[in-house]
C-alpha cells in the first residue's frame, strides 16, 4: 500500500462487510495516517485524537523515536522464537524490573488478555497443591480469552460462553471486607488493577491496595495487578499502583508497553516466577526482537522527554477544564482523574455525545455507558487539550436530554 490510497472510505467499509468478521462496532471512517494526536481518514480529514489507539499510542501516532526504533530493527531480524536468546528482549526485562520496583523477572507475550493468562497460570502454579481459586473485582476487564474473561467480572462479557474456567470470585471493587470474605482455603491470589479502565476509571479508596496486601500477605496469596491499562506512565507513575506504594507479586503490563506495537508482559517477582518452568507456558511471537525495540524506544522517550510528569499536567489540566465547566453542565456527575488516565462520570448516556466530538472531528470514549473516557497521548500539547477542551464543552453544553 503506498501512502495515498486509492479507495475511499465506502469501499473498505465494503471490503469488510464482505470479508471481515462482524465482532466490532465501528465508526464509518477508514483512517490512514497518524501523527502525534492527529489522524486523517481516507478523506484527507484531520481528527483530534484524545484517545488514541485505546490507550496503546501512550506516546501519540508514529512516535518518532519508535519508528526510529522499528525501522532499524526490521532490517536486521524481525522474529525469532524463544529458543534462542535476543538482546532486546533480555535489555526490556531488565529495563521493566527496574521500572517496576518489584526485582521481577519478566514473560513477554502480544497482548494484555495473554499477560493475564500468564498471570493465572502463576497464581494457580504458586497455589499447588489444593489451591485454585482468584479473587477479582465486579466491574472489572481482564480481556477476552477464557481464562482472562473469567476473571473478568462482568456477567454481560460472559454471556453465552459458558462454561467459565473455574474459581474465580467478584466482590466490589474498594470493599475489603468483601475481598477477605471470599478467600477460603483453596484461594491463591487476588487480581485487581489498581484503577478500573473499561470499568469506568474507578479510583481506589485510600488504604484499599495496602488492604489487599495485608490480606495476601495473611494468607500467603499472590497480588497480582493488572496494570494493562494503567502501566506504562500512563498515570504519572511507571505504575499505577506505585501512587500507593504498596508492592505487588506480579504485574501484568500491555497496551502502552510498546507504543502501538503489539507486546505484552507479566512481571513477578523471582520466587513466584520460578515456577514457570519450561513446559508452563509460551508464547511464539512473545518478546521477539522488534517488539521489544519498540518498547524500549518507549521508555527511553518517557525518561527523554520527562513524561511522567506531562501526564500528571496533563491530567491536572483537563481536571481543571471539567471542573470549570461543572457548574453549567448539570449531567456531568463525577470528574475522576489520575495523570493521563480520565473518566467524566455523567448522569446520561455517553454514546450520543461520542458521536457528536466524532462530528467535529474529536474521537474520545465512553465506557460503562455513562463514563466518557479520555486516555490522551503524554504528548499532547496544552494547545491541542484545550482545542479538544472547547469542543466536548460545547458537545456537553448542547446535550438535550
Ligand atoms: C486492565 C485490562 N486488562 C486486560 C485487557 C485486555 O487487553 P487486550 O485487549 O490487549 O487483550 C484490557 C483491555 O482493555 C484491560 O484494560
Amino acid at each position: 500500500m503506498n501512502d495515498s490510497p486509492k479507495t475511499f472510505s465506502p469501499q473498505i467499509i465494503d471490503l469488510f462487510k464482505r470479508y471481515v468478521i462482524g465482532n466490532y462496532t465501528r465508526y464509518p471512517v477508514c483512517l490512514v495516517r497518524g501523527e502525534g494526536s492527529h489522524v486523517w481518514d481516507a478523506e484527507g480529514n484531520r481528527y483530534l485524537d484524545f484517545f488514541p489507539g485505546w490507550g496503546c499510542d501512550l506516546l501519540g501516532h508514529c512516535p518518532p523515536r519508535i519508528v526510529a526504533a522499528v525501522r532499524d530493527q526490521v532490517g536486521k531480524l524481525i522474529h525469532v522464537p524463544n529458543t534462542w536468546y535476543n538482546e532486546a528482549q533480555g535489555l526490556l526485562a531488565q529495563a521493566l524490573s527496574e521500572c517496576s520496583g518489584i526485582q521481577g523477572q519478566c514473560f513477554f507475550c502480544n497482548s494484555g488478555t495473554e499477560a493475564v493468562e500468564a498471570a493465572i497460570k502463576l497464581a494457580r502454579l504458586n497455589g499447588k497443591p489444593g489451591r485454585y481459586k482468584i479473587v477479582t473485582m465486579i466491574n472489572s476487564f481482564h480481556g477476552r480469552t477464557l481464562g482472562a474473561l473469567s476473571a473478568t467480572g462482568q456477567p454481560k462479557y460472559h454471556q453465552g460462553l459458558e462454561p467459565l474456567l473455574a474459581g474465580f470470585s467478584y466482590v466490589p471493587f474498594g470493599d475489603l471486607e468483601a475481598a477477605a470474605k471470599a478467600v477460603d482455603g483453596e484461594t491463591c491470589a487476588i487480581l485487581v488493577e489498581p484503577i478500573q479502565g473499561e470499568g469506568g476509571i474507578n479510583l481506589p479508596p485510600d488504604g484499599y491496595l495496602q488492604g489487599l496486601r495485608e490480606l495476601a500477605d495473611k494468607h500467603k496469596l499472590l497480588l497480582i495487578f493488572d496494570e494493562v491499562q494503567s502501566g506504562m506512565g500512563r498515570t504519572g507513575r511507571w505504575f499505577a499502583h506505585q501512587h500507593w506504594h504498596v508492592e505487588p507479586d506480579a504485574v501484568t503490563l500491555a497496551k502502552a508497553l510498546a507504543g502501538g506495537v503489539a507486546c505484552g508482559a507479566l512481571i513477578a517477582k523471582p520466587q513466584a516466577a520460578e515456577k514457570l518452568k519450561p513446559g508452563t507456558h509460551a508464547a511464539t511471537f512473545g518478546g521477539n526482537p522488534l517488539a521489544c525495540r519498540a518498547a524500549l524506544a518507549v521508555i527511553e522517550t518517557i525518561e527523554a522527554d520527562g513524561l511522567l510528569a506531562r501526564a500528571e499536567q496533563i491530567g491536572a489540566r483537563f481536571r481543571d477544564r471539567f471542573e470549570a465547566l461543572r457548574p453549567r453542565c448539570p449531567w456531568i456527575h463525577e470528574i475522576r482523574v489520575k495523570g493521563a488516565m480520565i473518566g467524566v462520570e455523567l448522569s446520561v448516556d455517553g454514546a450520543p455525545l461520542v458521536n457528536q466530538c466524532l462530528e467535529r472531528r474529536l474521537l474520545i470514549n465512553c465506557t460503562h455507558g455513562t463514563v466518557l473516557r479520555l486516555l490522551p497521548a503524554l504528548t499532547l500539547t496544552d494547545s491541542q487539550l484545550d482545542e479538544g477542551c472547547d469542543i466536548l464543552d460545547g458537545v456537553l453544553l448542547s446535550y438535550k436530554t
